[in-house]
């Protein structure tokens, strides 16, 4: 399963990074990421993958950069809930295999953070083969503003995600797993490519606005991975149609799911206890809100199993004074702070 190969992959690479490419992430710079590594290492590439690791290394540092960015967004979105997007190799490997509403989400964000990375590396002018879009062209322009600046290549981007996550073998195209997993891939790509913003800046005499010059830019990408948190919670079930061609949904009165929207074919399981089989970590000494009864809460995301209180002691510095010159001054504040942690 190729794109299965790939993303799982990605995690990978991602979860070890010492042993597997040269990474280092630190305060403030980007993520470098050696191709040359994950090329070698990914052993299982498709044949186009293969291609765009000998002739294009940079666009795999800038997939490299997507699925990192696609992971802490996941971590964030997941944050409250009992599947916390953790990369932990026992359960992102068998979610991942399975296609059920996560994984679907793992697959539209990844294929969305490397459109995004590979947008933003030709708008910065880091890539030998894309320049930023000088020629958005778009029915309003009605001689108060005009298109120019740098804007945001994101049909290069698009393009390149496309054939990086979506390589794979031929034979398997008909296979229901990879229909699935193309079409979230796609919700990921369009989660960006559709939601492109226009921004301006004026120029005239100080700051007459007589001339505006606009460009196009992404959203950010929280807003992306919050699109697509809404599209898993609306996710749609679907089967394989009689003739093998399509997927449709599995439900007679629920509307064909559309291009953004994200689709999965196993029911989840509900994350509450460990389950090898499943990916299931369990949420047993997870971190819990007593007092809210929603995702988070305690009873939601203990499964009802109660949680224990315990409190602990912060030692902190407070109350600081500034003495001239220079010189701060604190006190040493301690205070009590509840954990409730799920049994
Ligand atoms: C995510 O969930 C796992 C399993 O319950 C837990 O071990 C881990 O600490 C959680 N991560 C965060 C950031 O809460």
């Amino acid at each position: 399963m190729q794109v299965q190969g790939i993303v799982t992959c990605l995690y990978f690479v991602l979860m070890f990074p010492a042993d597997i490419i040269g990474l280092w992430w630190a305060v403030g710079s980007p993520l470098v990421m050696d191709s040359n590594s994950i090329c070698k290492k990914t052993k299982r590439l498709a044949g186009r993958q293969r291609t765009i690791c000998k002739r294009e290394p940079e666009i795999v540092a800038e997939v490299a950069k997507g699925a990192k960015l696609a992971l802490l967004e996941c971590k964030f979105q997941f944050r409250n809930r009992r599947w916390n997007c953790s990369t932990a190799r026992r359960s992102i490997n068998r979610i991942l295999r399975r296609n059920i509403r996560e994984s679907a989400f793992v697959y539209a964000s990844t294929a969305a953070g490397v459109v995004y990375t590979v947008t933003q590396a030709c708008s910065l002018g880091t890539l030998p083969k894309c320049t930023c879009d000088h020629n958005a062209r778009d029915v309003s322009t009605d001689g108060e503003w005009e298109w120019g600046g740098c804007g945001d290549n994101v049909d290069y981007g698009y393009r390149k995600s496309r054939e990086f996550m979506d390589a794979r073998k031929r034979k398997r195209r008909g296979d229901f797993t990879t229909k699935i997993q193309l079409h979230n891939n796609e919700a990921g790509r369009t989660g960006v490519k559709n939601f492109m913003r226009r921004e301006c800046k004026c120029h005239g005499l100080s700051g007459s606005c007589t001339l505006k010059t606009c460009w196009k830019k992404m959203p950010p990408f929280r807003e992306v991975g919050n699109r697509l948190k809404e599209r898993f919670d609306g996710a749609i079930r679907v089967i394989i149609s009689n003739d093998g061609k399509n997927i449709i949904p599995e439900g007679l009165t629920i509307k064909p799911p559309s291009r953004h929207d994200l689709v999965y074919s196993d029911p989840s399981p509900d994350f509450c206890k460990k389950n090898k089989k499943v990916g299931s970590l369990g949420t047993r000494g997870r971190e819990c809100e007593p007092d809210s009864m929603g995702v988070g809460g305690c009873d939601l995301l203990c499964c009802n199993r109660g949680y224990s209180r315990t409190s602990v002691t912060m030692k902190e510095n407070c109350k600081c004074r500034f003495l001239w010159c220079c010189e701060v001054i604190c006190e040493t504040c301690v205070s009590t702070k509840i954990l409730n942690k799920c049994l």
